[in-house]
């Protein structure tokens, strides 16, 4: 799998998600709040330049903060980016890349698998001003490139592993398409899973709601990229309003630090559940980027450093076995989100997809049968049995 241990001075990553973003900590051991909207100066000109400067953390939180910008500096690190902002949301986050770096008349290539806010924000929101879109297949060789209109297409934006059904973007394709910005959701993998700018890719984003805070106690989301498109975008972040809040950035940062064992313990029970899963007479079909079955498991390989903790899978019996099976889950809690210490199972056509019609359900690899599972940190053994049981009493 991907050593990704050469940048930062031969540390570790899951050395760095514990030693970056400590500058501004002065001797306090963890992030410090910094619960304050507004900062005072001195002087006229000191005012002005902390009104401009991109980055600037002691003006106006809407602007910066040293919570917020602590957190920031840990994951440019971990991404290997010269710069990070912080969103309120992973949809936060999305929202700015998409409308802060593209006007009227420009062109987006976009991932047909992917999440559905993104999906839904990029087909019902970009045409209302004069942003044109076009879906391709995201797993298809050179799909991305043959839909660039040169000159007009201004960003391609992908995700993978993609929810929910953990299709794949070769990234190292993907970094090598000059010309428009490239941006790629990296959530399911985590900064620790995979690094998209050393393939070449621009712009990674995260909804740190998700693993990087991994309590299920912050709303977050990140943006990384170079210092030059991350000033543009701090620009428009400062008007668009949807800030992070620090108290979400003190958690997020909080859960960074231990992102390392918790990826590594649901990455390893999510291999155990998937292999489960598969040998099971009453599932249809897995999906899980660590399965030789998986069609790009030989690309998974090449560019994850680890597969995750999420795993979908259809259930046989339609909609009717699948909403059996998580409401027959003892362990396994229902709620749409993922990477957090509790395993959830989620049925994505009636909660996290149900913005898209059946037929575009159908073309992400969603079936009335489908369900996905974030696996937790509880006990291997209790989430197999667990999900064994709920299978019985859906299909048996
Ligand atoms: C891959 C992916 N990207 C973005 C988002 C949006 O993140 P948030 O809920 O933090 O806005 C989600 C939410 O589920 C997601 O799964």
């Amino acid at each position: 799998m991907a050593d990704e241990r050469d940048e930062g001075g031969g540390l570790a990553p899951e050395t760095r998600a514990i030693t970056a973003g400590r500058a501004s900590n002065q001797s306090a051991l963890a992030p410090i709040l910094w619960a304050t909207t507004t900062f005072t100066y001195d002087t006229v000109d000191e005012g002005r330049r902390l009104a401009t400067a991109a980055g600037t953390e002691r003006f106006y939180t809407r602007y910066g903060n040293p919570t917020i910008n602590a957190f920031e500096e840990t994951i440019a690190e971990l991404e290997g980016a010269e710069a990070c902002r912080a969103f309120a949301s992973g949809m936060g986050a999305i929202s700015a890349v998409v409308l802060g770096l593209c006007s009227t008349g420009d062109h987006i290539v976009a991932q047909r698998q992917i999440y559905a806010g993104t999906q839904l924000l990029l087909q019902t929101m970009c045409p209302r001003f004069g942003i044109d879109v076009t879906f391709v297949d995201g797993t298809e060789t050179g799909a991305f490139a043959a839909a660039i209109r040169p000159g007009k297409t201004m960003l391609v934006v992908a995700e993978t592993p993609a929810n929910p059904c953990l299709d794949l973007v070769d990234l190292d394709e993907l970094g090598a398409i000059a010309g428009p910005m490239t941006m790629v959701d990296s959530t399911f993998a985590t900064p620790l899973g995979q690094q998209p700018i050393a393939h070449g890719v621009d712009l990674v984003v995260h909804s740190a709601t998700k693993a990087i805070a991994g309590h299920n106690d912050a709303t977050i989301g990140v943006v990384s990229g170079t210092a030059e498109l991350m000033s543009w975008l701090w620009n428009f972040a400062v008007l668009h309003g949807a800030n992070a809040s620090p108290f979400d950035a003190l958690n997020a940062h909080r859960g960074v630090r231990t992102l390392g064992v918790r990826l590594a313990r649901q990455s390893a029970t999510a291999q155990r559940v998937a292999e489960f899963l598969e040998g099971h007479p009453s599932v249809t079909r897995v999906c899980y980027p660590g399965l030789a079955s998986h069609p790009q498991h030989e690309l998974a390989t090449r560019q994850m450093s680890s597969m995750g903790g999420l795993i979908t899978f259809d259930v046989d019996g339609g909609i009717e076995a699948g909403a059996r099976f998580v409401e027959a889950t003892r362990i396994a809690l229902q709620a749409a989100s993922l990477g957090g210490p509790e395993t959830l199972v989620t049925h994505p056509g009636s909660t996290t997809h149900v913005g898209l019609t059946p037929e575009e359900q159908a073309a992400t690899g969603i079936g009335p049968g489908t369900i996905r599972v974030s696996c937790g940190l509880e006990d291997p053994d209790d989430i197999v049995a667990d999900l064994g049981q709920a299978l019985d009493a859906a299909v048996g």
